[in-house]
């Protein structure tokens, strides 16, 4: 070992040749290759250390001294430079992949109520503020809650009205109709006065057409009480009809046969196509049907648990597809519940 002033000489060489080599790297690999170089234990400043014994014991302080801040100050700038090489790394990354906000986004599609659900809560509002509530009742009925009880008995003619879904369990059927409901509802409620609404989806085991699909929304209305006349359900009826089609539509109520009522009626909307002229739509009649109703039969009456002798009622029923079909002009009934986008987006 030369003298004390080579080696501190030779330690700033040593400082300044890494320094300087140091602001050449460029990336991560070459930035632990300097350090492995000038910091690891071959490097020039640790090889000092390690023949610091060798030293004559004077200088020893001074060398040590020194060596330590050459060690120090290669560590600052190793740290130095390795925050600046990755900030720069991350800018060019940001340029590279920069975001092209001018594409334009992915276009979002926001939900909708179903043309049906929309005709319905409509028809909810308009018998609403007449004073009906809402009540539900079963998809799966029992054939005598859909036949039996509403005046139809079993191999009666009259059944043939409904083509009926029946179940793998004798009696079980898909309902047919919302009338089942009424049952129900004067079951739960007599002998009270009752003014409801009841939705509902009704099956069919029919040949799907233009006009007919084996399954379609119904709402049925029911109102017993006192003293209900042919002229309540008229006006009822009326009243719902001209705000929903509006208020100078024709219409008319002509008689009709049902078995849950006497008499029974069938209320008709003037054709909106042709005018009332007759054209394909209305089968030259002019015509469109919207809704079969009637004076509830006794006997339904009596099967609700209330005395015919005291009490009387009406009914309808009317399905609601149809509604949203004449107001759209809807051609095929079978659209809406075929769940083509491009047929519900338009409304
Ligand atoms: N339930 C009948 C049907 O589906 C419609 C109906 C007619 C309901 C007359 C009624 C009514 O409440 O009084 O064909």
């Amino acid at each position: 070992m030369t003298d004390a002033t080579d080696i501190l000489e030779q330690l700033s060489q040593i400082q300044a040749a890494a320094l300087e080599e140091l602001q050449r790297v460029k990336d991560e690999a070459g930035l632990q290759a300097w350090k492995a170089g000038h910091l690891g234990r071959n490097s020039p400043v640790m090889q000092v250390f390690t023949k610091l014994p060798q030293a004559p014991k004077e200088e020893r302080p001074a060398i040590g001294q020194r060596a330590n801040q050459v060690k120090l100050a290669l560590e600052s700038a190793f740290s130095t430079r390795n925050e600046t090489l990755k900030e720069a790394a991350l800018s060019q990354a940001l340029q590279a992949e920069r975001l092209d906000v001018t594409l334009p986004g992915r276009e979002q599609a926001p939900g909708r109520l179903h043309l049906e659900t929309r005709t319905l809560r409509e028809v909810y509002h308009l018998f609403g503020e007449m004073g009906f509530q809402v009540y539900r009742s079963p998809d799966v009925e029992t054939d005598d809650f859909n036949f039996g009880l509403l005046n139809i008995p079993e191999y009666h003619p009259a059944r043939d009205m409904w083509d009926t879904f029946h179940t793998t369990t004798p009696g079980v059927v898909l309902r047919t109709h919302t009338s089942p409901g009424q049952i129900r509802a004067m079951r739960e409620f007599a002998p009270d006065p009752i003014r409801v609404i009841l939705p509902g989806m009704c099956y069919r085991y029919e040949q799907v057409t233009v006009r007919a699909d084996i399954q379609f929304y119904q709402v049925e209305v029911l109102a017993v009480g006192r003293r209900i006349t042919f002229g309540d359900l008229k006006g009822t009826l009326t009243q719902f009809a001209r705000r929903m089609y509006g208020a100078d539509v024709r219409l008319r109520l002509r008689p009709s046969y049902f078995p849950f009522t006497e008499p029974s009626a069938e209320m008709d909307v003037e054709c909106f196509i042709c005018g009332g002229k007759g054209c394909p739509v209305c089968k030259q009649s002019g015509w469109l049907e919207i809704l079969g109703c009637g004076m509830m039969h006794p006997t339904v009456l009596q099967n609700g648990g209330y005395d015919p002798r005291e009490f009387s009622g009406f009914a309808a029923g009317m399905g609601s597809g149809r509604i949203g079909m004449l107001r759209h002009r809807i051609k095929d009934i079978r659209y809406l519940w075929e769940d083509d986008m491009r047929f519900l987006e338009q409304f």
